[in-house]
């Protein structure tokens, strides 16, 4: 694992931009071959997204040839409300870059049969080869996508009963009202996760700092789910000086001592 430590959020947005438009570059995508892109929401990624953007008018990167699946979407709300996910994708990147619309998964939480679309978005994961970069948020319960604590750390894409941590944190997306907040989701699984040959998941503030020790300095434990990841064999915890609050004096300055060697990652070698 390597845990990437940054001054604040709007450094963790650039360096993470980076890290994508580094890997995709060296893929070198082109018809037939697709960069296969995992995706988040939530206020976390949005620097992110935005600095990409930027590479993109600056001619740095194409999305022409990058598939991209997002990893969550609420059950029964229709694609453009404006707190759906899909919503959220298109209005804060899709719509911005060159990627195809066919090319851009988000699960549809409106589906008369919401299994067969979980199983449907994970056949089309596989279709397109597996997923070589998934990039993730967390919740302040150590939840990734919509994995809640004590979801199974095998799991697939389906559909989950939001947790009242997960309502509560999100309730500010609608009025402030938690009865307003859809109560379930479709989700990818920890698992699916899992499958990909990279992550890179994105951790800023002090609200976060319980989650990210619990996910690096403890044991697996289904309820911090983002601590499967210590056994993925190619994890990146990219956080701000906030989120490290809670981790031990010795865990941050041994990362730290690596930042010569984490910044390589995003050496522009073109
Ligand atoms: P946030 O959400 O980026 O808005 O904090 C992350 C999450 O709940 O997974």
């Amino acid at each position: 694992m390597r845990l990437i430590i940054l001054e604040d959020a709007s450094v963790v947005a650039d360096w993470a931009a980076r890290f994508v438009l580094q890997r995709i570059k060296e893929f070198a995508p082109g018809p037939g071959r697709h960069f296969v892109l995992g995706l988040p929401t939530g206020g976390t990624p949005l620097g992110m997204y935005r600095r990409l953007i930027d590479f993109y008018r600056e001619g740095k990167v194409s999305f022409k040839y990058v598939t991209t699946f997002n990893m969550d979407e609420y059950v029964g709300l229709p694609r453009d409300h404006p707190e759906s996910y899909h919503y959220y994708m298109w209005h804060e990147f899709f719509k911005h870059v060159d990627i195809s619309p066919e090319h851009a998964h988000v699960l549809d939480g409106t589906a008369e049969d919401l299994a067969a679309e979980c199983q449907r978005f994970e056949r089309l994961i596989e279709e397109a080869g597996g997923v070589h970069l998934f990039v993730g948020g967390i919740g302040p319960d150590g939840h990734i996508a919509f994995n809640e604590p004590g979801s199974s750390l095998v799991s697939r894409t389906r559909v989950k009963t939001l947790a009242y941590d997960t309502l509560e944190a999100n309730k500010r997306f609608f009025d402030n009202d938690i009865s307003k907040v859809p109560s379930k989701a479709l989700t990818v699984g920890v698992g699916t996760v899992m499958d990909a040959k990279e992550v890179m998941i994105l951790i800023t503030g002090a609200h976060k700092a319980l989650a990210l020790s619990k996910a690096i300095e403890e044991g697996v434990n289904h309820m911090w789910t983002v601590s499967a990841f210590q056994q993925h064999a190619q994890a990146l915890f990219v956080c701000d000086e906030d989120a490290t609050l809670e981790l031990r004096v010795k865990t941050v300055k041994y990362f730290k001592s690596l930042m010569g060697e984490h910044n390589k990652l995003i050496e522009d070698h073109s």
